[in-house]
């Protein structure tokens, strides 16, 4: 079996690691005892690009009892946890090529020999396989069924490739359901952001101004968390909706103009690139934390910062010092890549437990209708969502109502007024 991780001796680690993960991943573990007993992706090759944390070791396991052939490389070159790499090699017996800190070359080397599975699936976080195999691995479309895609950057990019009639196979939006972006996105990237920049920092967020760029699900779970803890917060955006949800929401909203002169900490989470720029660089207080929890490491002008520093020197692990011409200070954290999975372990078990459930459960759909799908990007559908939701709520001892038959009556009638 082709492998290409750190350390093979960190697998005991991360065994125990993965089966602490498992342990809040209800409905991850249903999945995939149905899985070991139905096969549903008996003889299928899945190649997955994902961030290699616990919970991914869960999904990789999850495919493989339903019979699937994996093999598994990073997402983002910072995110991988090597004794989970490690342990997914040695002990589930999966192909992975993940080390944490590899270099773009080798990010892209260890793409492609995943790719050399000759994969019927690909399963992304940020599109990166999909663009491979659209651009420089061509041969591999044919065998292609489908794809998944996990997240929102991934998304908008394949709904451009669709949209430009690129796209050669369906690919399911993951992202786009309930019970991923509701709860991944908004409480998971809420603490393992502030987990991410205080685990880099060891900084007191009480009583400071914490910027938010960005007001989408990610940016309110952000904000939500950063007020929890008793930071002022304030919310930079450019869709004049979400601003005003920001408003009502009771935060400061304004400029990052504005907002550069008197912020403590700041985040981005738009999905766009050079939203700390040059300009804002100039106006920061002497000692600001700059950092991204979006999918790329786009969204701060690191180029600019370069150019604008007389000294720079890393002051502590994920913390690079930057000094301007005039003495200012200002640090960013993990090069600018996702913070919660670089200086942190991503978001916590129970979250992902939904979103890879949406996967697993994705990728036997795909394997059941691919041949009724067409070259575009599909939502999760519904029954899934909702089962998931279920499923969770059930795990987590909470019962719900249901309605009467004349409640349902009174809905889905017209006369019934007062
Ligand atoms: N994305 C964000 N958090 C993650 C995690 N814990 N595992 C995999 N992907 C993630």
């Amino acid at each position: 079996m082709d492998y290409d991780v750190k350390d093979l001796n960190l697998a005991q680690q991360g065994k125990l690691r993965i089966e602490w993960a498992n342990q809040n991943m209800p409905v991850l573990n249903s999945i995939r005892e149905r899985f070991a007993k139905e096969k549903p992706l008996k003889g299928v090759r899945v190649a997955a690009c994902l961030h290699v944390t616990t919970e991914t070791a869960s999904l990789m396991q999850t495919l493989q009892s339903g019979g699937a052939q994996i093999t598994l490389c990073a997402s983002n070159p910072l995110s991988t946890q090597d004794d989970v790499a490690a342990s997914l090699v040695k002990d589930s017996g999966i192909s992975v090529f993940a080390i944490k800190g590899e270099d773009k070359d080798t990010y892209y080397k260890h793409m492609n020999s995943a790719l050399d599975l000759k994969p019927h699936m690909s399963m992304d976080d940020g599109a990166d396989l999909v663009f491979e195999i659209h651009s420089k691995r061509k041969e591999l479309l044919e065998a292609m069924i489908g794809g998944t895609e996990e997240t929102t950057t991934g998304v908008i990019r394949l709904r451009s490739m669709a949209e430009k009639g690129v796209l050669k196979y369906p690919v399911i939006a993951v992202n786009d359901a309930l019970t991923k972006h509701m709860f991944d996105n908004r409480y998971g990237t809420g603490q393992s952001t502030i987990d991410g920049m205080v685990r880099a920092t060891n900084r007191l967020l009480a009583g400071s101004t914490f910027v938010v760029a960005g007001y989408g699900w990610c940016g309110r779970g952000l904000a939500s968390r950063a007020h929890g803890m008793g930071a002022n917060v304030i919310v930079t955006e450019i869709d004049p909706m979400r601003a005003l949800e920001a408003v009502m929401d009771g935060y400061r909203v304004m400029s990052m103009n504005d907002a550069a002169r008197i912020g403590d900490w700041f985040c981005t989470v738009t999905g766009d690139i050079h939203v700390i720029r040059k300009e804002h660089f100039e106006r920061m207080k002497d000692g600001a934390i700059v950092a991204n929890s979006g999918h790329f490491n786009v969204e701060i002008d690191l180029e600019a910062l370069v150019s604008m520093a007389k000294k720079r020197r890393l002051i502590r692990e994920f913390v690079e010092e930057y000094t301007l011409k005039d003495g200012r200070r200002i640090n960013v954290l993990a090069d600018g890549r996702l913070v919660n999975l670089a200086s942190a372990e991503g978001h916590p078990s129970s979250v992902m437990d939904m979103s890879f459930a949406n996967q697993a459960l994705s990728a036997e759909y795909m394997v059941k209708k691919a041949k009724t799908l067409s070259t575009n990007v599909y939502s999760v559908p519904t029954e899934i969502d909702r089962d998931i939701a279920r499923i969770k709520l059930k795990a987590m001892g909470v019962r719900i109502d249901r309605l009467t038959a004349e409640q349902r009556k009174y809905l889905s009638s017209h006369d019934m007024g007062t």
